[in-house]
């Protein structure tokens, strides 16, 4: 039976390739989609996600609009990145239909509180407002759901929205705060990991030789996203970050890492959204997180290859 799985999302070049890789993989049942305010705002994020799944052929997927703003912080957006409608270098048309009715929260709720015990995992690929609103909302919702599996934060690689923290973590580190502390199994798949999925050029030429319009859809938007990276970290390829969520639930051998304990400093404007990875086990604390630091690039990129290949 498909593993039923929920994307949290802020779409996002590479939101859209990881929600493209996860219904490319029989392996997954996406329930939906919850969208936050992130990379852009609310209403683009919203009708980004809504462009990918017409992309995938997906009119049917529920996408549900979420929060619009972070818990206490100010949203803080990255179009320096991502462009200003968030998924610059794509030629996708505007969303073939409106939101799905309801709140992301409510949704998520809802979906949760009628699911099997431990029937459900959670992927957020963005900041975690709408997991931590409904996790307070309704914290009963936890025992449906086996595992967390989120890119964000950051062991030894230091940030990329501030030099101490990574995005998705700095835009609301109360809510990571929350999801951290909520005692369901998480696997933290921070920019140790992402930073070592550099996208090689055979990847982006074979999408572009698939001759479709999903290959045509994330080489441009992949081009567009390194160009930043090129100038940001001066390397050649920029890193894939979101994608690698999915490719752990298909393939967790390509990847390593170690249970730690992980805290997020939400106290300190310097080092505001910081992932305390306690690495060592200086605190005694008990493991929170199975924290990703490495990844078979190689195969991480010829079966991301594969799934986008699927697409006619
Ligand atoms: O730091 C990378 C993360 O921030 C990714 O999820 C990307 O989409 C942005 O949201
Ligand atoms: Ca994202």
């Amino acid at each position: 039976m498909a593993r039923k799985i929920i994307i949290d999302t802020d779409p996002g070049q590479d939101d859209a390739v990881a929600i493209l890789t996860a219904l490319a993989s029989p392996e997954l049942e996406l329930l939906g989609l919850s969208v936050v305010a992130g990379n852009v705002p609310l209403p683009l994020t919203t009708a980004n996600a809504l462009r990918v799944a017409d992309l995938a052929g997906r009119p049917d997927l529920p996408v549900h609009a979420g929060c619009d703003r972070p818990l206490l912080e100010d949203l803080h957006t990255s179009e320096v990145v991502h462009g200003d409608s968030g998924l610059d270098g794509s030629e996708l048309p505007p969303p073939s239909r409106a939101a799905t009715p309801g709140h992301a929260v409510d949704w998520l709720v809802a979906t949760l509180a009628a699911a099997p015990e431990r029937s459900v995992t959670l992927c957020p690929i963005a900041p975690q407002t709408n997991l931590a609103l409904a996790i307070r909302r309704a914290p009963e919702i936890l025992r449906a759901v086996d595992r967390i599996v989120m890119m964000g934060g950051s062991a030894f690689y230091g940030g990329n929205a501030s030099p101490a923290a990574e995005f998705n973590i700095f835009v609301d580190p109360h809510a990571a705060a929350i999801v951290f502390g909520a005692g369901v199994p998480i696997t933290m798949i921070g920019l140790d990991c992402t930073h070592k999925a550099l996208m090689p050029r055979w990847w982006l030429d074979d999408l572009v030789a698939l001759g479709t319009a999903v290959g045509r859809t994330v080489a441009g938007m992949m081009d567009f996203n390194e160009r930043y990276d090129r100038w940001r970290y001066g390397s050649e390829a920029g890193p894939l970050h979101d994608p690698c969520v999915i490719a752990y639930l298909l393939a967790p051998d390509l990847f390593g890492g170690k249970d730690c304990h992980v805290a997020i400093e939400t106290g300190s404007p310097l080092t505001r959204g910081m992932t305390v990875v306690d690495w060592w086990g200086k605190t005694g604390l008990p493991a929170n997180a199975h924290v990703v630091t490495e990844v078979d690039s190689d195969r991480l990129f010829r079966l991301l290859h594969e799934r986008l290949a699927r697409y006619g």
